[in-house]
């Protein structure tokens, strides 16, 4: 069995205000009091890694060396079967506009443009299966780590379609539905996500009885 939390101050490796309240959120129930990395004026590490565990490791340990307290991070992105896996690690950065056009910010019709594009180039028959992957790590100040992973398959379709949710959920179609994610009810989509599954395994393997 990993290494538990128990109950106590848990530092969310994320500037991000929506996903510490999101996280804060699901770990409210088992007595953690989440803090974040920018509350603590931690510095955001560069994510060199290859993969969303390397990367989710990077932000983890960064954040509990830096605190001195266990610290939580995730790591997500779409990978599409028949790009070899790609955007992958880089699924953000493929929305990130000053690669195409020198100004600063994020585009995601431009970034989800990009995939359709490259899937269309591979051939009219391309398979259009992808998946969603989370993978979430707690580091703790003392080196030890866990690390959970969810995974959500599906497929591309185009044009986009729905206007909730965020990221490339209006091009992703979860395995077994009809709309994208961005046209469910957001409740449904958090009970079939890959963060939702990533964090059931995490709930269960630190907060279920021993
Ligand atoms: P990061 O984990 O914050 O580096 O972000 C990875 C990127 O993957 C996000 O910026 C989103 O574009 C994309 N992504 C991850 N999860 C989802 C999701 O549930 N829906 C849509 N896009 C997602």
């Amino acid at each position: 069995m990993s290494r538990r939390l128990g109950s106590g101050k848990l530092v969310i490796a994320t500037h991000n205000a929506g996903k510490l309240k999101e996280i804060g959120k699901l770990l409210e129930p088992y007595g953690m009091a989440c803090i974040s990395a920018g509350a603590l004026g931690l510095p955001e590490p560069p994510e060199t890694g290859t993969t969303f565990v390397e990367n989710a490791l990077i932000k983890a340990r960064a954040a509990a060396e830096a605190s001195g307290l266990p610290a939580l991070a995730d790591d997500s992105g779409l990978s599409v079967t028949a790009l070899d896996g790609r955007p992958g690690v880089y699924t953000a950065d493929w929305a990130e506009r000053q690669h195409f056009e020198g100004a600063p910010g994020r585009d995601w019709f431009m970034a989800m443009g990009k995939v359709e594009g490259m899937l269309q180039a591979v051939g009219p028959d391309a398979p259009r299966d992808c998946w969603f992957s989370c993978v979430l790590a707690i580091a703790w100040p003392d080196g030890k780590y866990a690390v959970y992973e969810g995974r959500s398959d599906g497929s591309l379709t185009w044009p986009p379609r729905g206007t909730l949710g965020f990221g490339y959920d209006p091009v992703f179609v979860p395995e077994g539905r009809e709309q994208t994610f961005a046209e469910m009810d957001p409740k449904e989509k958090h009970a079939i996500s890959h963060r939702a599954y990533a964090f059931a395994k995490l709930v269960a393997d630190q907060f279920s009885a021993a």
